[in-house]
């Protein structure tokens, strides 16, 4: 019986186990009801009586230690497996990469682009660093005309000719007009700049989207049109528009449009201070002395213009409060966009 016993603990001193389920299989072989020690066990009973106590004593022994020996087997094979898992799970996926989002100014230009595009505009550019000329004179603003304080202008250079940041991109109509003849159909999105102060509702610089139509027989009903597809496209089918006279020195006659609100649908709301409306744009027929300027025969052409600042558009689509959050590059404030296209 002793040499039973001792061959036993040798056996499991030796164990070796290369999973959970090996571990297991051992315990079967030795520690369950039918395993080797608990035969041993029954054996026990026909031991001769002053060996009892020895040999109980001893296979008591063999049993803890088979049994510490078998958990500590089965702890370490699955110990080691999960670490091997851990190395080769070819399920996990990567990790995340943080994506970034488009600019909402950027979001909206770009759906401008499509809109106007879809009617056969074609992009221009011109310099944010400007002269006088296309800027203030060839638009039709006399010298002294107190236009020129509409907008208040940042000069880079006062003599011997005016340097400036450009306000407005109609600056890009004239550059475009004294290289191209009619039919001309364009747009140009862009910076511009003014001398304000910085406050949530006005900034420094921002950005415009300017479009001029010139060819024959351009009248004031295409306008209209042009600006109702664009309201629509732009803020949904069901938007209406509005025309208000007012004052361009280079277009005439010129309006102002507003479109009916698109947060209470024109009932009258506080965003649109009660009156249904609010206003996205200034508009009209390119001033015939501007097409002369210009070098564009305004007998034979007539034009429209437009202009909207993309700020505007984008506070109206996506209830931007505060103007500055364009220009500060919050990812908090960036990273809602991220859905947008
Ligand atoms: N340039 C004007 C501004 O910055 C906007 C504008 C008004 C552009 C009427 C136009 C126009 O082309 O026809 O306020």
């Amino acid at each position: 019986m002793l040499e039973k016993i001792n061959r036993i603990q040798e056996e499991i001193a030796s164990l070796k186990a290369a999973s959970a389920a090996e571990a297991e299989e051992l315990r079967i072989k030795y520690l369950s009801k039918k395993g080797e020690i608990s035969q041993l066990m029954g054996d026990f009973r026909s031991v001769a009586p002053e060996l009892k106590r020895e040999i109980g004593q001893k296979l008591n022994q063999l049993k803890d230690f088979a049994t510490e020996r078998i958990n500590a087997l089965k702890e370490a094979a699955a110990n080691s497996s999960a670490r091997e898992e851990a190395a080769i799970d070819m399920t996990r996926s990567a990790a995340p990469l943080e994506v970034g989002s488009r600019h909402p100014l950027s979001i909206v230009r770009g759906e401008i682009i499509d809109i106007f595009s879809r009617l056969g505009f074609s992009i221009a550019e011109g310099p944010e660093i400007e002269d006088d000329w296309h800027v203030f004179s060839s638009l039709n603003f006399a010298a002294d005309h107190p236009a020129r304080d509409m907008q208040d202008t940042f000069f880079i250079q006062r003599q011997p000719t005016d340097v400036l940041l450009r306000t407005h991109t109609s600056s890009v109509q004239s550059r475009v007009m004294e290289h191209t003849q009619p039919p001309i159909r364009i747009i140009c999105p862009g910076r511009v700049y003014r001398n304000e102060a910085i406050s949530a509702r006005a900034h420094c610089f921002f950005h415009q989207v300017e479009a001029l139509y010139v060819d024959e027989h351009v009248s004031y009903a295409d306008l209209r049109q042009t600006l109702l597809y664009f309201a629509q496209e732009m803020f949904g089918p069901d938007t209406k528009i509005r025309l208000r006279p007012s004052y361009f020195p280079f277009t005439e006659p010129s309006a102002e449009m507003d479109i009916s609100c698109n947060l209470c649908g024109g009932k009258g709301c506080a965003f649109c201070k009660g009156t249904g409306w609010v206003e996205i744009l200034g508009c009209g027929m390119v001033d015939p002395n501007v097409l002369e300027s210009c070098g564009i025969d305004s007998k034979k052409y007539s034009g429209f213009a437009l202009g909207m600042g993309i700020e505007r558009i984008t506070n109206l689509k996506y209830q931007v409060k505060d103007l500055r959050m364009f220009s500060e590059n919050d990812v908090r404030f960036l990273s809602q966009f991220k859905s947008a296209r």
